[in-house]
């Protein structure tokens, strides 16, 4: 029997809208060693899932020739579909159509897809490679830009959205990424800028590549634009699935329960001698981080950017939890600028969906000098201590070492409504370390002193025994308790299970005004 004409026309159009730009295109975009836009939702959701939304869309623009250059379904790919059996949305850019152009239909079709994420509270994955604003549509293209950026700021909280940068993403463009929680930028095929390497040279006379001025290293070291840096774009959408195994799919729900075989009692010795005795040493706190949380595995946020302070999703007892830590390794886990920002922003991050944050804490304090005073680090160390002060999620701390001055109060510390504060009894709190201490104090002592040297080293034994330990802290309930290092993954399990209905609630207000 022959097939129904109709059906037959329909076959054939779906067909058309599969190949986007066409063969020649593809081929192209093949060659930049760069997959398609279906072929990444392909490798993005569970196989079969994908419902695609309007393959029949056509741009509407008649300048130019455009009337006569038509595309089904235009130059983005949207739908949904599931990740791990879980709702998703998502749009893919088709640089093989115009680029990946914005056009009006191209803004509509992204508009409505993320109109459906925020009324059935679903994330929103968005893959961008794209020309930046179809340039034949002017300002109706802007526009269009505008309806997104509005979108990504109202869902912004609601439900969780992740960027992927596999191409261009020029101009004004950045800024959709840039609203969403988190940007995957894939090596050495992506980049963003606002203004590119030609604009660069013709205003401000420097030279540069694409690469140096908007790649992926650039915006996961420098600017911190980016959260991580995928080595292919294969990498970068495992990596998309992965992390949305650690999060609730909107603001109403907790984060899927994982269950482990990762023993919830296990203690761990090697805990009992990593932090050295010499307290000027240094060591791994992402070593400490993986001794401790579901299999030792930590999904790092940021992992090469402001490095002096770890952030990223761990599972503890099967419970997602978010994690942040000075890294005594990194300019001695010193509080800087980049690291308040880093922290701050994650720290949001997961008191908006419900991830409680483990702290854990080995900071000298917030980093001297004129270039960080002139750079605001008193804004931007404020925003680490706001982002705290404002969490009503669990939030559990467990210091190391270190905890010296204003850097004691804002890591999640008892005043600021921790909920379990635990310190190992490696730990150090007061107001400053030993020797500046010692060198304010006994300023007129040591001047007057035979042997300065002898009396500084003798003064600073005697503050460490005073002040550096946990026992002050402790005796004013400042720290719930002193724990053994090796006891630390038991005790975190213990308490996140003690906070699992934990109800807390900031006084109603629009919103606050944290010190952007
Ligand atoms: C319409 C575009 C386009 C655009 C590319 N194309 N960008 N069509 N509007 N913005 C088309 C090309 O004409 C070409 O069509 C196809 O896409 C592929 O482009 P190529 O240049 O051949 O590809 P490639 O060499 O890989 O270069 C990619 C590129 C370059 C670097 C992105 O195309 C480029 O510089 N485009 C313009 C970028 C730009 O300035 N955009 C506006 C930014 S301002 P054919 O038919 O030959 O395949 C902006 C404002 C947003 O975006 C504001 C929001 C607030």
């Amino acid at each position: 029997m022959s097939l129904d004409p109709k059906i037959q026309r329909l076959r054939e159009l779906r067909e058309q809208a599969r190949l986007g730009g066409g063969p020649e295109r593809i081929k192209r975009q093949h060659a930049k060693g760069k997959l398609t836009a279906r072929e990444r939702i392909d490798l993005l959701l569970d196989k079969g899932s994908f419902r695609e939304l309007d393959m029949f869309v056509i741009h509407r623009e008649t300048a130019f020739g455009m009337d006569k250059k038509k595309y089904l379904g235009d130059s983005v790919v949207t739908g949904w579909g599931t990740i791990d059996g879980r709702l998703v949305y998502v749009f893919s850019q088709d640089f093989t159509v115009f680029g990946g152009s914005l056009s009006e239909v191209h803004a509509e079709k992204v508009c409505k897809i993320m109109d459906m994420a925020l009324k059935n509270g679903a994330p929103v994955i968005g893959l961008n490679d794209s020309g930046g604003a179809r340039i034949q549509e002017g300002v109706v293209s802007l526009g269009g830009y505008a309806d997104i950026f509005l979108r990504n700021t109202l869902a912004s909280g609601v439900v969780p959205q992740i960027s992927v940068v596999m191409g261009p993403c020029a101009g004004g463009a950045v800024y959709s990424p840039a609203l969403t929680d988190f940007i995957i930028m894939v090596k050495n095929t992506s980049y963003m800028f606002i203004t590119g390497p030609d604009v660069v040279k013709a205003v401000t006379h420097e030279e540069v590549t694409f690469e140096e001025l908007g790649g992926a290293m650039t915006h996961n070291t420098k600017s911190g634009v980016s959260h991580i840096a995928a080595e292919s774009e294969a990498d970068a959408l495992f990596l998309v699935r992965e992390l949305l195994s650690y999060l609730p799919s909107n603001n109403m729900e907790d984060p899927p329960f994982v269950p482990t075989t990762d023993d919830p009692l296990r203690t761990e010795e090697r805990l009992d001698t990593i932090v050295p005795d010499d307290p000027s040493k240094p060591y791994d706190m992402k070593e400490v981080i993986r001794l401790i949380v579901d299999e030792g595995k930590f999904f790092e946020i940021h992992e090469h950017y402001a490095q002096n302070i770890v952030v990223g999703f761990a599972r503890l007892g099967g419970h997602s939890v978010g994690i942040v830590g000075n890294q005594p390794a990194v300019l001695a886990g010193v509080l800087d600028i980049d690291a308040s920002v880093k922290a701050a922003r994650f720290v949001r991050f997961c008191d908006a969906f419900n991830i409680p944050i483990i702290t854990f804490v080995d900071v000298p304090g917030f980093l001297p000098g004129v270039g960080q005073e002139h750079g605001g680090i008193i804004r931007h160390g404020a925003k680490l201590l706001y982002a705290y002060c404002e969490a009503t999620v669990p939030k559990l701390t467990v210091i190391t070492r270190k905890a010296y001055g204003g850097a004691y109060d804002v890591m999640s510390s008892k005043h600021i409504r921790g909920d379990l504060n635990l310190a190992w009894p490696s730990a150090e709190i007061a107001v400053m370390g030993p020797e500046g201490a010692v060198n304010i104090i006994f300023r007129r002592e040591l001047a007057e002193a035979e042997d300065p040297e002898a009396k500084r080293r003798e003064l600073v034994q005697q503050y460490r025994e005073q002040f550096a330990h946990p026992y002050i802290a402790a005796g004013r309930g400042y720290i719930d308790d002193v724990i053994e290092p090796h006891e630390t993954r038991p005790r975190l399990i213990n308490g996140l299970e003690m906070l699992q209905n934990k109800r807390d609630s900031n006084p109603p207000k629009k919103h606050g005004n944290i010190p952007l």
